[in-house]
């Protein structure tokens, strides 16, 4: 039962209020001293919450003396001035629980106190509690009879003090003693001395008590008044295991130690892959993809293929409006929102600019126009000038790479459950963001500029090098003309959110977060839904919230990014075999240049394309699609997917390293 008292009503207090709310606790609210005191009276709160961040409001602390003189357990908390305040309601619910987990468990612990003293004390069993530095502080009457002295007699004494029978083995304290002090229990027989100076033999038990009370790691209220500012989510898990390990038994405390060890960690969603016996294909892919390089730099500056953005080329054609597309163009984008659409039909149609084509075509399906408010000629000009900040050199990750990541998501938007989750903003954002992820990829990856000591690597301290580049780029290609700024006309706070959604997407990309976004979309979004009861409301309330929309949207993302072994066969096989030849490429130049080669198996000699296949597919592709369709439910890429897994897999019992049976 929980006592807000709070002189006014803010945010903070509802925020609270909707905290005890979701934790099923009661609460009540007070707004004045008086009304606190009296409600307080009453009710006897386990929790009680004094708002001190305005002290002229009332004297919190007087409160508290008071509440605390009426002898009862319950616990005081007070938000102090500097208190930071965040009135996010999963901050307040997290504060909650770790308060009941903590501080009021304890006092519950508390009140029981008295009754076990009183058990003691029936006890026939003779008891005996001392402190850490061998004072005795409780024994009960058993102990006093059986050893002959009066009630209260021995309470302060140290137990050096009071006399030893000769008939123990000389070094049997010794041994008690060093057992205790590892935190161990003795068990065995001791011959006691009476007060008249009998021995007397006893089975004893003597059991060190760790955490709560043996050592003094319980923070006081009063401690905590001070403490109290919103911490990081992990520092609260951090804290409530520690606080449950202050009153488990050994053996789970050293589980929980063992907990803590591997949560203070930073990686906690990276698989640890063992190295030895891992797979080849997999090892390199992981480092490849995954790190970001050896983190030496060689001294070899590689330079940029693009210094300086380009500008729209001027000898392009470029259509009118939407209906000015060549009828040839057009027919090949009839069917672009089919998951079967080809998309290397369209790159040939448009003498390689798919890009701008199909942005046109699906900016128009979503009404983008007309949510940024922007004429579609600022639009087409836009798509321009990111198609030819991609580098159609590159055999992969030239712009059909991104028309196709486009086409992804805007067929993942169709689907009922990610229509249920996103708002019109969020659908916007995914569009622009996947237009952009890759805008001016150099070909190489993350590993190879850190290793190379890249400008950009430089630049971007060896982290998330290439889509920083990519999201901070399509900002400043996007606005520093106003020809092609599709945000001109955005009102600043619209433009602030949409912004920020897209640096996200294009972010969430980077694969060394792979696991991370995957796992934490699973635990947040897909298990709640299927523990669910599966009413609308509570399905609503999973989809909708603003931290779940931002995972739906990062794998949404991730998920466009990657589909190419969930297209149909003969797409799949062209896109893995561009892929390889940008990782061939990149291997060649490693050696030419004498830098590490990153990924060793993707040696144009001796690599086995469809090993390589495998591998992907079995290490980032499997889990994360099986989580995809399991949300968005996606059964003909779940189809495709097994089939092309099939056809590798074909290939690879065969002892083929070809894209294809018979390799032209
Ligand atoms: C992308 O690279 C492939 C070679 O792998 C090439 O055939 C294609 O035309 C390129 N596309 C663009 C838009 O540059
Ligand atoms: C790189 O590191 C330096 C020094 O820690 C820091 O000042 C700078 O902001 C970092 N830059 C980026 C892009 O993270």
């Amino acid at each position: 039962h929980v006592l807000l008292v709070f002189a006014k009503e803010d945010s903070q207090s509802n925020g609270f209020c909707w905290a005890c709310e979701k934790a099923n606790f009661r609460c009540s609210v007070a707004r004045t001293p008086e009304s606190a005191l009296e409600c307080f009276m009453d009710k006897q709160h386990d929790l009680v919450i004094i708002d001190h961040r305005h002290s002229r409001h009332f004297d919190a602390e007087a409160l508290c003396r008071v509440g605390a003189g009426s002898m009862c357990d319950t616990v005081f908390i007070v938000c102090p001035q500097r208190f930071v305040e965040n009135s996010n309601m999963m901050a307040c619910y997290n504060e909650l629980l770790q308060l009941e987990h903590g501080e009021v468990r304890a006092q519950v612990k508390l009140r029981a106190g008295n009754a076990i003293f009183m058990a003691l004390d029936q006890s026939q069993e003779a008891i005996e509690i001392t402190s850490e530095d061998q004072v005795i502080q409780y024994v009960n009457p058993a102990y006093e009879s059986i050893m002959g002295y009066q009630p209260g007699e021995l309470l302060g004494k140290e137990i050096i003090e009071v006399p030893k029978s000769e008939k123990n083995k000389p070094d049997l304290l010794e041994t008690i003693n060093s057992c205790i002090r590892k935190g161990k229990e003795w068990q065995g027989i001791y011959y006691a001395k009476k007060k008249n100076g009998d021995s007397v033999q006893q089975n004893v038990k003597i059991t060190p008590v760790i955490g709560q009370g043996g050592s003094q790691r319980r923070h006081s209220s009063m401690a905590r008044i001070h403490s109290m500012t919103i911490e990081a989510p992990i520092t609260k898990v951090i804290n409530i295991i520690n606080a449950a390990q202050e009153s488990s038994p050994m053996p789970v405390a050293e589980a929980l130690d063992r907990v803590l060890e591997i949560l203070r960690t930073t990686e906690l969603y990276s698989p640890q892959l063992g190295t030895k016996d891992e797979d080849p294909h997999t090892n390199d892919l992981v480092g490849g993809l995954m790190t970001d390089g050896l983190r030496r730099l060689s001294g070899n500056e590689y330079i940029f293929s693009t210094k300086q953005p380009h500008h729209i080329p001027s000898h392009l054609t470029t259509p009118l409006s939407l209906n000015d597309i060549p009828p040839r163009i057009a027919q090949t984008m009839e069917n672009e929102d089919s998951w079967d659409f080809d998309i290397f039909n369209l790159e040939a149609a448009t003498m390689k600019r798919p890009l701008t084509f199909l942005g046109l075509k699906i900016f128009s399906r979503f009404g983008v126009c007309e949510f940024l408010n922007c004429p579609e000629a600022t639009l087409r000009s836009w798509l321009q000038v990111i198609e030819a900040n991609y580098h159609s050199t590159n055999s992969y990750h030239n712009s059909s790479h991104a028309a196709d990541v486009l086409h992804a998501t805007a067929y993942f938007l169709c689907k009922e459950r990610v229509k249920q989750s996103l708002d019109p903003i969020d659908e916007v954002a995914a569009l622009i963001a996947a237009t952009v992820h890759d805008v001016d990829h150099p070909g190489r990856t993350n590993s190879f500029l850190c290793n190379a000591g890249s400008e950009l690597a430089i630049l971007y301290n060896d982290t998330a090098v290439l889509e920083s580049h990519h999201a901070a780029l399509a900002f400043q290609i996007t606005t520093r003309d106003d020809k092609c700024n599709i945000f001109k006309n955005m009102e600043r706070n619209e433009y602030r959110t949409l912004r920020q959604a897209i640096i996200d997407m294009v972010l969430a990309t980077e694969m060394t977060k792979h696991f991370e976004h995957v796992n934490k979309f699973v635990n947040s979004i897909n298990k709640p839904l299927a523990a669910g009861n599966g009413d609308e409301e509570s399905v609503k309330s999973i989809l909708t919230s603003p931290e779940n929309r931002i995972l739906v949207k990062r794998m949404l993302i991730k998920c466009a990014d990657i589909s190419n072994p969930c297209r149909p066969q003969e797409l799949c096989i062209e896109w893995a075999g561009r892929i390889s030849e940008e990782y061939f490429a990149q291997t060649d130049e490693e050696k030419r240049q004498g830098l590490p080669v990153v990924m060793p198996v993707f040696d144009r000699n001796t690599c086995s394309i469809p090993k390589s296949q495998i591998s992907f597919i079995d290490y980032f592709i499997t889990d994360m699609f099986d989580a995809w369709d399991a949300f968005a439910d996606l059964p003909n890429l779940m189809q495709h997917l097994d089939n092309n897994f099939k056809y590798w897999k074909g290939l690879d019992e065969r002892k083929l390293h070809s894209l294809r049976p018979h390799p032209e």
